[in-house]
């Protein structure tokens, strides 16, 4: 990768899952590991980009050079990112931000047995709200960057990504191609834009997350 490929530039990225509190030791999660992310985040650095990573928690190094954000819920995501958007030329959402979080977090941790009343076989019930939708508020923002989705489908992979990308209003997808992806270190990507498709590696087969991120930032430095 041409070292110089984003001098300039300034991405904003989005990784890893969150974390939506039920009580003081209790959540809502998922399986989400941020690899992808903070590997688009060295990526990107590496090719001269001024990189903000907004991390969600994960167990993984702050790359080089990246000024990370660290935050647990998706309302804690939605403002760290949406006041920095303005300022960016790329917003790279790779989080697997929480559709919903537990409408009220309660203060105390919820007991099974509370003021001697043994509440064993009443289990509550959570009630839900719905989160934000951060790429789309930044998609939406009178001059936003130039945003970059994901889509984490099980069947119908490039029709789904494709309505995806048409309804968050943004000009590329990036479709997980094959079996989940968590955790995993090796990838395959597909790309949607206005015109068509790409599929990353272009040999086809797998390549580890960082392969893909160094080749996807060559391909976002055409576009921006
Ligand atoms: O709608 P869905 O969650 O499948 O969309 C996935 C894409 O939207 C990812 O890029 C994800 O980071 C982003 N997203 C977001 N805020 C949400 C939900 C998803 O930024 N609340």
């Amino acid at each position: 990768l041409a070292p110089k490929l984003l001098r300039g530039k300034k991405l904003l990225i989005t990784a890893g899952p969150t974390f939506e509190p039920i009580d003081p030791v209790r959540g809502i999660t998922n399986h989400s590991s941020g690899k992808m992310g903070f590997a688009i985040a060295r990526a990107a650095a590496e090719a001269g980009a001024d990189v903000t990573l907004v991390a969600g928690p994960v167990h993984l190094a702050t790359p080089r050079g990246v000024q990370r954000i660290d935050v647990q819920s998706a309302q804690q995501m939605y403002d760290a990112v949406l006041p920095q958007a303005p300022h960016h030329h790329a917003f790279i959402a790779a989080a697997a931000v929480a559709d919903w979080r537990p409408a009220q977090t309660h203060e105390h941790k919820l007991k099974k047995v509370e003021g001697g009343a043994n509440l064993a076989g009443t289990a509550p019930t959570i009630a839900m709200a719905e989160n934000p939708d951060i790429l789309a508020a930044v998609a939406n923002l009178p001059r936003p960057p130039y945003c970059v989705g994901f889509a984490a489908e099980s069947e119908k992979l490039a029709e789904y990504a494709e309505a995806k990308r048409r309804r968050k209003g943004i000009p590329l997808i990036i479709a997980n191609l094959g079996p989940a992806t968590f955790g995993r270190d090796d990838n395959a990507l597909l790309l949607i834009d206005e015109h068509g498709q790409r599929e990353l590696p272009e040999a086809g087969g797998r390549a580890d997350k960082l392969s893909l991120a160094r080749a996807l930032i060559a391909d976002l430095s055409k576009r921006l």
